[in-house]
């Protein structure tokens, strides 16, 4: 049973203040969750609530938001039986309950997704389960067909742009995924000795090697061809071979962040990329151009959020060449993930529990896009903690695929090192040749 909630303000790795949840237990354990905290927000999110007290962190201060929630909370869930997994569903139902508003408007998604998390960190203690192992098993309690954890192929974002970085280069993410390297050490390997090179050949290049907020570098590039060009020079560098049986390259544009939106609130949207304007068919074309000529093989967020109609034709153009993957269209949301399957506008959806705030309504949402045939990656915040939930979750859900990151900095290296630490303690699997949803579609 749950003898006490408390939040704490602790900092994130922007240095911006975030929630910690202590769910304290009456066997006398504690369970603790860190919230992570986005920069490239979907508009339909999980609320993220802050005290808005200008005198603290302009505004961004969690103090008020953790005393009066834990306050709340302690009221509602003292007592609460937290023992087995048939447990998280009905405590997960209690917070929306106590919250009443379709995205944690009120109690905040930041406070429920701590608790979520703590909660589910809580009964595997509790069961003395491994958590990817309780989350792979709650996930096939929602499936027809069960899916078996593996360890994923980690995404390590090495170039940023957009809101994580100053440097004027519209695409927000650049990622290298050693598709075709076996064993996770390996991938972590590539992944590192990639970035090492990357920052010789930036330097080599005369740019700056300063980072961004998710540790990759943030040179002064303002097209997209030219960052791609760079970081297939430093995968050759590396001794690695550029494509799907070597190093891939997957892209998230976070083209809300560069889209112009009509008057219309759902209307179509212009894009902006280095100076150059796009019509969506436009950007389309310019996309097929990028996969063309680079080893690209997951588009995620190409379109705004809003542009439904032009993620149908980016599928219908694109989609059997990579995965298409909806971030801020989506958002980890089963509504809007089925709106998506109607409409045929992905194949892909990435997966944020702070997007929509409890475990249970993720794993809701990680199952809808797995019955339509979809993938799905999983993934950090760029403001992070050394929380590593993530990790856990992706190899729970048996998607194959994680984005922490970069290689670097020990909010972002907590993830790729907890996947370690399962490879070497558990026999969960590391396939490879990796699962065909894997493989880049039409290779
Ligand atoms: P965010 O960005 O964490 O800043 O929202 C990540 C992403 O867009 O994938
Ligand atoms: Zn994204």
């Amino acid at each position: 049973q749950i003898s006490d909630v408390e939040l704490q303000e602790i900092l994130d790795s922007r240095g911006n203040p975030t929630l910690r949840v202590n769910l304290h237990l009456d066997t006398g354990l504690t369970a603790t969750a860190d919230v992570p905290s986005g920069a490239s927000t979907g508009s339909e999110e999980a609320v993220e609530r802050r005290d808005g007290d200008p005198a603290r962190y302009q505004g961004r201060g969690v103090v008020g938001v953790a005393a009066s929630a834990g306050a709340a909370l302690s009221r509602r869930l003292v007592g609460t039986r937290l023992g087995a997994a048939e447990d998280l569903r009905p405590l997960d139902d209690q917070l929306r309950d106590l919250d009443g508003t379709p995205n944690f408007a009120s109690l905040g998604g930041n406070v429920a997704i701590g608790v979520s998390m703590a909660a589910i960190r809580a009964v595997a203690d509790n069961l003395r389960t491994p958590l990817w192992q309780l989350i792979n098993w709650l996930l096939n309690e929602r499936l027809e067909r069960p899916v078996q954890p593996i360890l994923p192929v980690p995404h390590f974002n090495v170039i940023n742009g957009g809101a994580h970085a100053s440097n004027g280069l519209a695409f927000q993410e650049f990622m290298i995924a050693p598709l075709g390297i076996s064993r996770l050490a390996d991938r972590v390997r590539a992944g590192a000795e990639i970035y090492h090179t990357l920052r010789q050949t930036l330097a080599d290049h005369q740019y700056d090697v300063g980072l961004g907020d998710e540790g990759g570098f943030a040179p002064a590039v303002h097209r997209p061809e030219t960052a791609l060009t760079l970081l297939v020079e430093a995968i050759k560098a590396a001794g690695y071979e550029p494509g799907p049986d070597g190093v891939a390259i997957a892209l998230d544009p976070a083209a809300n962040s560069f889209a112009q939106r009509s008057t219309m609130p759902s209307g179509p949207a212009t894009y902006v990329v280095d100076n150059t304007s796009y019509e969506a068919d436009e950007l389309i074309d310019y996309y097929e151009q990028l996969i063309d000529q680079f080893p690209i093989w997951s588009i995620e967020d190409g379109l705004d959020e809003n542009d439904w109609d032009a993620w149908s034709l980016i599928l219908h153009r694109l989609g059997d060449r990579v995965q298409i993957m909806g971030d801020d269209l989506f958002v980890t949301n089963t509504g809007r993930i089925r709106r998506g399957i109607r409409q045929s506008c992905a194949n892909s959806v990435l997966i944020k529990p702070n997007q929509v705030g409890t475990v249970s309504q993720t794993l809701d949402a990680v199952a809808v896009a797995y019955r339509a045939g979809w993938t799905a990656m999983v993934s950090h915040r760029s403001g992070e903690t050394a929380d590593t939930f993530v990790a856990d979750l992706a190899v729970g859900i048996g998607c194959g695929q994680l984005k922490s990151g970069a290689p670097a900095r020990g909010e972002r290296t907590a993830k790729y090192n907890r996947l370690l630490e399962i490879a070497h303690d558990s026999d969960v699997a590391d396939p490879y040749p990796l699962p065909g949803r894997l493989r880049p579609i039409g290779v």
